[in-house]
């Protein structure tokens, strides 16, 4: 199995950066082909941006999907975009990294997607959801937050952590991956000193060894169930009768 790991972290030290390690400690003693993309450490620019192509098909204005396109037809991709889509369409599982920041992932992972995710090349009309370019492979979200557990839940001040992943996930799902129940490590505080620091050392030991039990079982974690396509109209409209996994697709009443 070929495994791609997407690490959004600035710090190699850090628990976040060690839990990637982890993983690819893991799986390539399984045996597996394991690649790890440390986006901080190439300097990724999640600016998707003019300057980045050199063909442009319309230099007078910076339509970015028309250029996208333009540039997947031509072969005119930057060198490192091209590189993460051949890992990409290389990879049978892809596990991105990263701490909740703001109520969702860190800005270089969502600039990662807006420019990797290149339209015309990794999505196109037809080529969508279920019948996405990336279709039969997995995608795992492993993150981690400060807040505690409790206050993560649907009824706690920290909001429903899980449901702020989801526009990520759903994009993910937008391009074919099956989308793993992602794994949320909480309580994961930077600054303690003494004592303090010390409780949560411990803590975070024991949470990385029930990390490494679930890892090995990774095939049987459920996955994030969204509506198919026969869910929908030809509108794209959900149906009367579809069901509902999410707030962000949802029932209205509009008499
Ligand atoms: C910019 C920033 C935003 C953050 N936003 C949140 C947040 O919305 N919810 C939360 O629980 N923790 C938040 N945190 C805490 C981080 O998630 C936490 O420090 C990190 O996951 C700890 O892992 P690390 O030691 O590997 O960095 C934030 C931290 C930073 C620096």
């Amino acid at each position: 199995m070929n495994v791609l790991i997407i690490l959004a972290h600035p710090e190699r030290r850090s628990f976040n950066a060690k839990l990637a390690e982890t993983t690819q400690q893991i799986w390539a003693e399984k045996g597996h082909d394991v690649n790890l993309i440390d986006l901080y450490h190439e300097d990724f620019d999640p600016r998707e941006a003019s300057w980045h192509y050199n063909q442009r098909q319309n230099t007078d204005r910076f339509d970015v999907m028309q250029e996208q396109r333009h540039s997947w037809d031509v072969k005119s991709l930057p060198e490192e975009i091209n590189r993460h889509i051949g890992l990409l369409l290389n990879a049978d599982i892809v596990v991105f990294h990263f701490p909740f920041w703001w109520c969702g992932v860190p800005a270089i992972l969502k600039g990662w997607m807006d420019r990797v995710f290149v339209y015309g090349g990794l999505y196109r009309s037809g080529k969508r959801y279920e019948n996405g370019i990336l279709q039969g492979k997995n995608a795992l979200l492993v993150s981690t937050g400060a807040a505690s557990a409790r206050l993560c839940l649907p009824d706690g001040r920290e909001g429903d952590t899980r449901l702020m992943l989801w526009p990520f996930m759903y994009s993910l799902h937008y391009v074919g991956f099956n989308v793993l129940e992602p794994y949320l490590i909480h309580g994961v505080r930077g600054g303690l000193a003494g004592k303090e620091a010390d409780v949560l050392k411990n803590d975070l030991e024991e949470k990385v060894k029930n990390y490494i039990v679930k890892l090995g079982k990774w095939n049987e974690w459920p996955l994030v169930p969204f509506n198919r396509n026969s869910d929908f109209t030809n509108e794209g409209i959900l149906k009367p009768d579809a069901p509902v996994y999410s707030p962000f697709i949802r029932h209205v009443d509009l008499k």
